[in-house]
């Protein structure tokens, strides 16, 4: 008999028909004659019930079956009694595959904390909180490359291992093949990087912008979507050393041009999961509508997580200069005591995210769009306005994230870029390959990167940032 699944036995349109699942126990309970087992297989976050009946089966059946142990039951799809599922299984046979001493079992059943789950990153994928996510994190990477696949995007995978410093920000994990204990050492007495596998110095790379620039410069319309590294000691519910960015990269397309297709894009990967992950979400919203009966009421989410994913792809972004946010935020109270921790100075104030906050959670209250920054808090590469402070950088900041979206209009003139880098004191010679695409057919061109992790995290509704991967790499912690 084939195995099925929970979520198709679920939403069966045949009934008392013999079916075979394999699956992990969750729950059981019940009394001398019948016992209820809960399983989940991770195709759903709901269960389905097994109904053992013990007096025909002998009580010895279930002795085994435990919260965490993996059994086998074939039986029959019958309609369920009791209210909550449509069917339940009736079993004819209970297999256990896989033992867990109930004693030893991390997962008991009963409500655990995140924290508590995230020090079982190895088992919080057989909770439906976390197998939700990992669902809706599925759907969203599949929408991801159909977004860009059907708009004639090529995806390029770019270097893992690089020698250059995309964002020139220094927060690099390095890569070297030489001895720590005992490197070799040039004669001034420093770490001779020559002798290392590559010959220098390398590290993880913090993006793949500037490659993709190149593949950009010959075929048109590009993306990458890889895992990039960052040794920033940010210790927050939005950073991760290790995360995973998808970073278009077009060429003729100017700085709005890059603002439509950013919108364009969220819209369709939200609205796609809206379609496709409906259980989900709802499961994922009551749990937050419960955490949220703990909070004031002036603490609570303005809006229930499909409302507020629908307000998103139904409402244009809100789109303004940096200058313009500026002038709103000095004019701003944003609290009891009318003042943001770090002052708004005025131009050149580099925004905290209190302000980004503000701005997106109580001025406008929808994503926003920033453009034209201060050129001295902004990366290297992006385009120099005419008025020679601001550069055609963008942000997109969402409501309860913060920044979602960098991108920006790339510097394409050789001469203006040289000197930008000159400033900067950015070696010509280390990117002597960057400015060969701006020497030879040059080209107007814009790009984006967004951070993927903080995509799930607002489709999901979910409060840190370490429970939207399965694996999350933060500094002091990378058990798994
Ligand atoms: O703003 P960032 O640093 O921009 C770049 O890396 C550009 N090269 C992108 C481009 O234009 N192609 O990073 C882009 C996004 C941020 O907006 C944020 O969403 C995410 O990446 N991000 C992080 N996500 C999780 N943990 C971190 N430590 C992150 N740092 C950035
Ligand atoms: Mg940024």
């Amino acid at each position: 008999m084939a195995r099925q699944t929970v979520k198709a036995l679920l939403n069966s349109t045949e009934k008392d028909i013999e079916v075979s699942i394999s699956a992990w126990v969750r729950t059981k309970r019940g009394s001398k004659n019948v016992a209820f087992i809960a399983v989940n297989d991770g195709s759903t976050p709901h269960n389905l019930q097994i109904v053992v009946d013990l007096e025909k089966m002998g009580e010895a059946v279930v002795d085994k079956v435990t919260t965490g142990s993996c059994i086998k039951a074939i039986g029959k799809l019958v309609e369920s009694q009791g209210s909550g599922q449509k069917y339940e299984l009736e079993a004819s046979s209970i297999e256990v595959l896989g033992e867990a001493d109930a004693n030893e079992y991390p997962l008991q059943p009963k409500k655990h904390s995140l924290e508590f789950l995230r020090e079982n990153a190895h088992l919080r994928f057989r909770t439906s909180t976390f197998s939700a996510v990992s669902r809706i994190r599925h759907t969203l990477i599949f929408a991801v490359h159909n977004f860009f696949n059907s708009r004639g995007f090529y995806n390029i995978h770019t270097p893992i291992i690089t020698g250059s410093d995309a964002e020139g920000a220094g927060e690099t994990f390095n890569v070297s093949t030489l001895d720590k204990k005992n490197p070799p050492l040039t004669e001034e007495g420093e770490i001779d990087y020559k002798k290392d596998f590559f010959g220098k110095l390398t590290n993880l790379t913090v993006s793949g912008q500037l490659e993709a620039e190149a593949a950009a410069m010959a075929l048109g319309k590009v993306y990458t979507f890889g895992p990039t590294f960052r040794a920033e000691n940010s210790n927050t519910t939005r950073h991760l050393a290790e995360f995973w960015m998808i970073e278009p990269e077009v060429a003729f397309n100017e700085l709005e041009d890059n603002i439509d297709l950013a919108e364009d894009f969220m819209k369709y990967l939200i609205a796609y999961t809206l379609e496709n992950c409906h259980d989900d979400l709802v499961y994922l919203e009551n749990r937050i509508i419960e955490e949220e009966k703990n909070k004031k009421a002036e603490d609570r989410q303005p809006m229930n997580l499909i409302e507020k994913l629908k307000f998103v792809v139904d409402n244009d972004f809100e789109r303004l200069t940096y200058t313009e946010a500026i002038e709103i935020l000095r004019n701003s109270k944003p609290n009891k005591k009318k003042k943001f921790q770090y002052p708004v100075e005025g131009f050149g104030t580099d925004l905290q995210s209190e302000h980004e906050r503000y701005l997106v959670e109580k001025h406008f209250k929808k994503p926003v769009v920033l453009t034209d920054y201060p050129k001295e808090i902004k990366a290297f590469y992006m385009r120099q306005n005419e008025d020679g402070k601001t550069v055609r950088a963008m942000d997109i900041l969402f409501p309860g994230i913060g920044e979602m979206v960098g991108g920006s209009q790339r510097e394409e003139r050789l001469d203006l870029l040289v000197k930008r880098m000159e400033e900067m004191h950015i070696e010509a010679d280390e990117l002597w390959w960057y400015l060969e695409l701006r020497k030879f057919g040059t080209a107007p061109h814009s790009g984006f990167g967004l951070g993927f992790e903080r995509l799930v995290q607002f489709v999901t509704g979910m409060g840190n940032i370490r429970d939207v991967i399965p694996f999350p790499r933060t500094p002091k912690s990378a058990e798994f």
